[in-house]
């Protein structure tokens, strides 16, 4: 890739907005071109309009003095588009980007389970990018929307992924969820700290329905149980998964599974790629959020603790980073799959 591509990030002032622009600031093959958000801050510089959260980062990734355009393909469009809209604005404004040409990564639940739409984990199902004609014919468009998925479901899917061969039939899980996963400023502190809420609007229906839609691609059909609570961590979204399995396995082999699983990304490269897409912890009291969330850039799913489960078989930990492997670090593997494989 000689030269980098323009693109545009939508929802750029969000808390994943900003970690887009921190990961794409510095990206091999993608350049940022334009920096959009709300009404409310067009006009305004990146620098004045958000409130940066990115640790570890250059204080707005060294673009704090670009102007704020509006989510408008008439004077925001790049061929590669990054949506981090809420869902009300994504509905609308998405389509209005793939009609003018974009392909756009979206982390929006808008179009998430529209048929013609890959819901993408490229590592478990990159096939499904063959469903990208089908929806510009379908929707009279030049460009298309390639969703990830929803930040619990997009942990869960990978740690299940290797576990379709086997004979997936059931899983339950119940997740613990950060407080970055719910936007920023999110849930406020006096609600959330030294408290657990057992309710995260419409959580358990996306998991449920995007695991399985992801893991067809693997012909598997497990039925899907969650439980999904708001806890006050930062960042990781843990969840505590029971499976039931066809095939008899030892904790050993599944854990050796799981640790080998490879995919596309790695194959290729890819600059997000994560080396171990699913990293196994042998330490009976890992993983945790606070010491292993930092890993391969928050791009891995881990896995700890693969036992016995008395009522379904074989139960785990699973951890992964809700804005990273759960949102702006999936979004741009997506996008590196879609360039490094003719689609962009
Ligand atoms: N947080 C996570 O862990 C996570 C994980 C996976 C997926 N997601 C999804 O990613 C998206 C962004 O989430 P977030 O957590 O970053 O939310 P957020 O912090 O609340 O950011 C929302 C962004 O959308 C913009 N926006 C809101 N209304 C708009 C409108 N009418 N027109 C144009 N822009 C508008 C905001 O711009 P202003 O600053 O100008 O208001 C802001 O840039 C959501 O769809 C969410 O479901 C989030």
């Amino acid at each position: 890739m000689n030269t980098r591509l323009p693109v545009t990030i939508l929802g750029a002032t969000g808390i994943v907005g900003q970690r887009l622009v921190a990961r794409l600031a510095r990206h091999p093959w993608f350049e940022v071109a334009h920096l959009a958000a709300s009404a409310r801050s067009e006009g305004q510089a990146f620098g004045q309009a958000c409130q940066w959260r990115v640790p570890d980062c250059e204080p707005f990734a060294g673009l704090g003095h670009q102007k704020l355009l509006a989510c408008d393909p008439a004077v925001s469009f790049a061929p590669l588009v990054f949506s981090a809209l809420d869902t009300q604005p994504a509905k609308e404004i998405e389509p209005l980007f793939a009609a003018a040409g974009a392909l756009v990564c979206s982390n929006a639940s808008a179009a998430r389970m529209d048929g013609d739409v890959p819901l993408l984990v490229p590592e478990i199902n990159p096939g499904d990018l063959d469903l990208l004609p089908e929806q510009r014919q379908a929707r009279g468009t030049r460009g298309a929307i390639v969703c990830n998925p929803n930040c619990t479901t997009a942990g869960l899917a990978l740690a299940l992924a290797p576990l379709a061969a086997l004979g997936l039939e059931q899983v339950f899980m119940v997740s613990m969820q950060a407080a970055s996963g719910a936007g920023y400023p999110g849930v406020a502190a006096l609600d959330l700290m030294g408290n657990v809420i057992p309710y995260i609007a419409g959580e358990e229906e996306k998991v449920e329905a995007e695991t399985k839609k992801i893991l067809a691609s693997r012909a598997a059909s497990p039925v899907v149980s969650a439980h999904c609570n708001r806890v006050g961590v930062v960042d990781g979204h843990s969840a505590s998964v029971s499976v039931r399995l066809r095939q008899p396995v030892s904790h050993a082999e599944l854990g050796a599974l799981l640790g080998n699983f490879r995919g596309l990304p790695q194959e290729l490269e890819l600059p997000s790629a994560p080396r171990q897409p699913i990293f196994v912890h042998t330490a009976g009291d890992r993983p945790q959020p606070r010491l292993d969330i930092g890993r391969e850039q928050g791009m891995c799913v881990h896995v700890g603790r693969v036992r016995e489960c008395a009522l379904l078989g074989t139960k785990f930990q699973i951890l992964s980073h809700n804005l990273e492997r759960g949102a702006a670090g999936a979004a741009v593997l997506n996008a590196e799959l879609l360039r490094a494989t003719g689609w962009l």
